[in-house]
This record gives structure tokens, C-alpha cells and sequence, in this order.
């Protein structure tokens, strides 16, 4: 069931980019299971192997972060505010067989959720749509209890500028929902100011392939050629950071991701 199915201000770009495409996220292998998946599991596993009470999950696109936490967790929230991405959500959960999962349409600005009421909050290959991820940590310290654990998976940029400068250019051409892919000093900057104690942290790496991941965001014909054409003329230091290599007709590239497990102190 879809609740607090209202106002989501300021992601109109995100809609407008994910409503026509959820589908396509619905079985992209990226998206379904990858390493970010596989850590941000294992950094939210607790120790003593108890279940977790109420969490939600942000951004969650067609739910696959929602379906693991599901497993962790007493009762997960689906929250995201395009609505066929959380159709798309709704209809795999079923076909899952989960009965713990629970749909929210909400930014991760603003979510409906009381003070202190969360267990766990996560979030995978979101937070770089967001169009303020520092409110979005605002909103996730309300809600957590004190001692409560954020697990969040995103892309981010190296430190060096000029790097983090192609990177978030090349990213923005190719999805105008894109915000920004931020560096690991600014994320634990934005953790730290919020007293989110950062208790592990892990990189992961998003393997993609140029001619899938511009058609999955409908890039038109002159603008890819011209991204394919920035791939094939990187600068030293973006081709070694995106492990970027041609490949038959393709190109293989990764984005480095930080996946981090933080507490409410
Ligand atoms: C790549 S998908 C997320 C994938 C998903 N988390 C997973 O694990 O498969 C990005 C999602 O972010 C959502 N999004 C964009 N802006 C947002 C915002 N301000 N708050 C919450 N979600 C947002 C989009 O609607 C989209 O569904």
C-alpha cells in the first residue's frame, strides 16, 4: 500500500527521469544485486543476530535494498517519490512473497515519519539524486532512535577536483537528474556534523558498460557520441579512477563507491 502519497517538492527532475524508465531499473542487473548490495548487507547485519524493528529505506527505486533490509528487519518502508518506481517496488515485493514491506511516496528531505521511530535507515545508489543530501541526514537523524543505524551505498568522486569535475559533468549529461557525486571528506563532514558516528566503512566498486547505462536514461544519439568520445579521451587520472577500457564496440568503466555504517550517538 502506497501512504503519505502527496507533496514530494523538488524532485521533479527525478520523476521526470525515473517515472518512464522504472521498468528498465526494475531488471537492470546493476540495480538488482551488485557489490554495493552485497556490503551494504553485510554492514547492516547486526551482531547478536536479532532482527531489527521498524526501518526504511530511501531512494529505493524498484525496492531491491527494501527486499534485502526486509530480511534483517521486523517491518521495512519503501520510500521514493516517483511513483512507478514504487509500482514497480509493490509488484516485486509480491512476487517475493514479503509481507513485511510497507510503500511510502516521500523525498528523503522530508519523511513521515515521527522522531525516533526507526530502527534502520538505508539507502543504495540514491543520495546522489538527492537534492539535499544534507537535509536528507537531517531527516535521517530525526527519525533513527538514539542507537539506531544508518546504512547508506552511493557513488561518490575521488578527492581530486579536477577528477570529481569530469566525473560530475560526465554524470549530469548523461542523467539530468543527477545532483552530484560527492567526495568521502564531504560525507563524513556531513556524518560528523549530524553526531552519525561512522562505525565501518568499506569501498565497493559499480561495474557498468557505456552503451547499457546510456540507454537506460534515454540519452539522445549526438550527446552519447559525445559522452563515448570523453570516455575514449579521459584524462589519466579519471581513466585509472573509472578503471575505464574499451571493449568490442563497448566501454567497461566502474564509479567508486562508499558504503558506510554510522549510529545515532
Ligand atoms: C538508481 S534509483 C535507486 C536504486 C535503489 N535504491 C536500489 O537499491 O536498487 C534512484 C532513485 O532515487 C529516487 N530519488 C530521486 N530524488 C530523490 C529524493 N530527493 N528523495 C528520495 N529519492 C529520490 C528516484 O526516484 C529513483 O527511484
Amino acid at each position: 500500500m502506497v501512504q503519505n502519497d502527496g507533496n514530494t517538492p523538488g524532485s521533479g527532475n527525478a520523476q521526470r527521469m525515473f517515472g518512464p524508465q522504472a521498468g528498465v531499473y526494475a531488471t537492470s542487473q546493476v540495480h538488482v544485486r551488485d557489490d554495493s548490495l552485497d556490503v551494504l548487507q553485510k554492514l547492516a547485519a547486526r551482531s547478536d543476530d536479532k532482527a531489527y524493528g521498524w526501518a526504511a529505506d530511501l531512494g529505493t527505486g524498484a525496492g531491491f535494498t527494501a527486499f534485502a533490509m526486509a530480511q534483517l528487519s521486523d517491518r521495512v518502508v519503501a520510500t521514493d517519490p516517483t511513483r512507478p518506481m514504487l509500482e514497480q517496488t509493490r509488484r516485486l515485493g509480491r512476487e517475493r512473497g514479503l509481507e513485511n514491506l510497507g510503500l511510502s511516496r516521500n523525498v528523503a528531505e522530508s519523511l513521515p515519519f515521527a522522531g525516533e521511530s526507526l530502527d534502520l535507515v538505508t539507502s543504495r545508489v540514491a543520495g546522489h539524486h538527492f537534492s539535499d543530501l544534507n537535509r536528507a541526514f537531517d531527516e535521517v537523524r530525526r527519525v533513527l532512535k538514539t542507537g539506531g543505524v544508518f546504512v547508506m551505498a552511493d557513488s561518490v568522486c575521488p578527492e581530486d577536483d579536477e577528477v570529481d569535475r569530469w566525473m560530475n559533468d560526465i554524470e549530469l549529461r548523461r542523467d539530468f537528474s543527477h545532483v552530484r557525486n560527492r567526495k568521502i571528506s564531504e560525507i563524513n563532514v556531513m556524518l560528523a556534523d549530524r553526531s552519525l558516528k561512522v562505525e565501518r566503512q568499506e569501498g565497493a566498486r559499480i561495474f557498468l558498460r557505456f552503451n547499457e547505462w546510456v540507454a537506460r536514461t534515454v540519452v539522445p544519439e549526438p550527446e552519447a557520441t559525445a559522452l563515448r568520445n570523453d570516455f575514449l579521451q579521459a584524462p589519466a587520472g579519471a581513466r585509472e579512477a573509472f578503471q575505464i577500457q574499451p571493449s568490442n564496440g563497448d566501454i567497461d568503466f566502474s564509479w567508486p563507491c562508499l558504503v558506510f555504517r554510522a549510529v545515532k550517538v
